[in-house]
């Protein structure tokens, strides 16, 4: 019989986290595995597959997202978006009304959806097989979900006007992919990473849309990359004003606040 600590063994000089990630994966199992299970394991962690792709959960906020090689994996770096809008509207019955443009596994539209009982929110994503994840996790309906893609020139039409936009959009520098980790750059989707030549194409487009997408006394928060503060602010600056910035628990400037001027 194959025990956790065997499998913890197996995935030295795999995995950073050897015990973490057997005993996440136990845990999936309710301590039970069957052999077959743990080889299927072993060796896609031996091929570099995170541990949520293989049992297809993350954690992120208070519970765990159904992910696949669909949708990004949900990162701790952006929970400061939770914080930021946490912060923000302090008032968690108040019928806010949020929309997610790229949305992937919909972790920040639910989890907000989950912290404000009575908002309503819209979750946009151009693939399909993202927003059937989203879906998936929507367990409680909660949610209005959208296939459509930003660039497009009827993105605005048959959508409202927010109290809220949140944003976690792709900004990785397209020659930055290939530098990426393996365990993103194999198994996240390129759609979720590639953000053109700077990394900032997306926050381009969506600074000419959102005008439309927010009531007068709306608000965006904006995911970023490492170092993209000044560039994007640069971008929002003809009709937005950046009114805060939130660093991540690396002390890295992760999300931005902006207003309509
Ligand atoms: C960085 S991921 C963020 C996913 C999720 N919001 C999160 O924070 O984990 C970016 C998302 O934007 C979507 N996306 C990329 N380009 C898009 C486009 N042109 N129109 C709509 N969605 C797009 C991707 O499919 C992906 O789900």
């Amino acid at each position: 019989m194959i025990t956790l600590d065997n499998i913890i063994e197996a995935l030295k000089g795999v995995s950073d986290t050897p015990r973490l990630d057997a005993q996440y994966f136990y845990d999936y199992y309710k301590g039970c595995p069957t052999d077959t299970q743990i080889s299927d394991f072993i060796q896609r962690r031996k091929s570099g597959e995170p541990v949520s792709k293989i049992i297809g959960l993350r954690g992120f906020w208070k519970r765990d997202f159904y992910v696949s090689r669909d949708v990004l994996d949900p990162r701790p770096d952006s929970e400061t978006l939770i914080e930021a809008v946490l912060t923000t509207f302090k008032e968690q019955n108040q019928c806010l009304s949020f929309l997610d443009i790229g949305t992937g596994s919909g972790c920040l539209l639910l989890t907000l959806l989950d912290e404000y009982p009575s908002a309503t929110g819209t979750g946009i994503d151009k693939s399909e097989l993202a927003l059937t994840i989203a879906q998936k996790n929507d367990a409680n309906n909660r949610a209005k979900w959208i296939q459509k893609d930003f660039y497009a020139l009827d993105f605005c039409a048959g959508l409202e006007k927010y109290d809220v936009v949140v944003s976690n959009p792709p900004y990785i520098p397209h020659n930055d992919i290939a530098l990426l980790d393996k365990e993103v750059r194999l198994y996240d989707p390129l759609l979720a990473l590639d953000g053109g030549l700077d990394g900032l194409d997306a926050y381009r487009q969506l600074s000419d849309v959102l005008p439309f997408l927010l009531k007068e006394s709306g608000v965006v928060f904006f995911e970023i990359g490492i170092g993209q503060e000044n560039d994007v602010i640069q971008i929002m600056a003809n009709q937005f004003r950046c009114i805060k910035m939130y660093k991540d628990l690396g002390g890295i400037v992760r999300i931005l606040m902006f207003q309509k001027k």
